[in-house]
């Protein structure tokens, strides 16, 4: 063997390729502060959530927010929220890649099974297509997919018996009071039916019969058309006659018929997006913007970008109908779950829009704030949910300032499609 020769070229090269090594290793071992952010949030969600899966072993009891005493409180399969954890549990799959959260996943879905049958209000396309939806993506057996997709075709069913095509909108709850007692709304929509519309478009590929799709554009363009304020604010409800005239525009999560809810403004700008993901319809896209630019523009929008759960709260012009000092509250709360679901819904509208940049600094701001103490769970605490400060339903006295899970869904849905975009 030749002995190396120190002297020189020799010397140079060799340094500059130790240099060349280290310089390699350590680009290679460097994560982005994106890549932090993300990584350093799925490990919170990891260790929360393996908390909640140790808490939640009743397959017939899905976990929803806390109690009061810190313990979970759950929801029975017949609600709207169910299927928000088996989602949550896909998505941590989606991002470890570790077997035992497909199966924790895989399990909390089929715990759903019977909701495909849910008729009594509009919420079977959030129940099924966050859970079973989510499924289908990683799913390899056959004869699960097929089950998986039977259970589908089933929750489409569902949805389209709530489907007047005289009204042309889906309903989504049952003749019922209006808040404030005044009002018997007959046919009541809310701006988060939106949500529900994403699994009418999957079953119409699916099955290649164009009915479910059909009724899920009807419902988007009527919801265009009624639930929207000329500035592109939302209606929370809008109460329809039997020959499709509009009765009523007012709130029920809201403060004021008058307000725009957060939340609901989060469900316009996602589900137009997504109504245009799916259909190409440029009216759809337009709606999404100008929903968006409503809200990311809004003076009331604090600077961390994470809304009040009402964007007028407590303001002068908008006249509440419950009694707001009840809540005994001496601070506005914010509504994280509101900024989850739209950062997700902006990230996605980031794709489409011209100006879409805007819409993902947004979104990347709002997922910042959501990862900051503030938000994100110290991992141990709040009852094993990953983010803390949302609003359930404050006119109601219901969820104030407390973890949803909703708000993780949302949150890791973000996570990974923030991962997924350049920006
Ligand atoms: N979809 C019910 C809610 O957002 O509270």
């Amino acid at each position: 063997m030749k002995p190396i020769n120190f002297n020189g070229k020799r010397r140079s090269l060799l340094l500059a390729s130790a240099l060349a090594v280290s310089v390699s290793a350590s680009a290679f071992l460097w994560l982005s502060p994106k890549t932090e952010l993300i990584k350093k949030d799925f490990t919170v969600a990891e260790k929360q959530y393996t908390q909640l899966l140790k808490t939640s072993t009743d397959l017939t009891a899905f976990p929803r927010t806390t109690n009061k005493d810190g313990s979970v409180k759950t929801t029975d399969v017949w609600d709207w929220t169910q299927g928000f954890f088996a989602g949550s549990l896909w998505y941590i799959y989606e991002y470890t890649n570790k077997p035992e959260w497909k199966a924790a996943a895989t399990k909390w879905t089929e715990a759903l099974e019977q909701a495909q049958f849910l008729t009594q209000h509009h919420d079977v396309g959030f129940v099924m297509y966050c859970s079973y939806g989510n499924a289908m993506k990683f799913e390899k057996d056959p004869v699960k997919l097929a089950q998986y997709n039977k259970i589908l075709i089933q929750s489409a069913e569902s949805a389209l018996t709530r489907f007047d095509p005289k009204v042309g909108l889906i309903k989504s709850w049952n003749a019922k009071k209006s808040w404030d007692n005044k009002t018997t709304w007959q046919y009541p929509v809310i701006i988060d039916n939106m949500m529900n519309l994403e699994m009418l478009c999957y079953v119409s590929k699916l099955t290649g019969n164009p009915k479910y799709k059909d009724v899920a554009i009807s419902h988007a363009l009527n919801t265009m058309k009624n639930h929207f304020r000329p500035d592109f604010s939302t209606y929370h409800v809008v109460d329809y006659a039997p020959d499709g005239k509009v009765l009523h525009q007012q709130t029920n999560q809201g403060y004021a018929d008058n307000s725009t809810w957060s939340r609901g403004q989060g469900w316009a700008i996602y589900g137009f997006t997504m109504m245009y993901r799916e259909t190409k319809d440029k009216r759809f896209l337009e709606a999404a913007q100008k929903a968006a630019d409503f809200y990311i523009s809004h003076p009331n929008l604090p600077k961390d970008k994470i809304p009040y759960w009402d964007f007028n709260a407590g303001q002068k012009g908008y006249t509440p109908d419950f009694d707001y000092n009840a809540n005994k509250l001496s601070y506005i709360p914010r509504d994280a779950s509101a900024g989850a679901l739209t950062a997700s819904g902006l990230l996605e509208l980031s794709t489409f829009a011209k100006n879409g940049n805007k819409y993902f600094k947004s979104a990347e701001q709002m997922l910042k704030s959501l990862s900051g103490s503030e938000y994100l769970a110290k991992p141990g605490t709040n009852s094993g949910f990953i983010l803390k400060h949302s609003v359930g339903s404050l006119p109601h006295n219901s969820e104030i300032d407390v973890p949803l899970i909703y708000a993780d869904y949302y949150f890791l849905e973000a996570l990974l499609r923030y991962q997924k975009l350049q920006g």
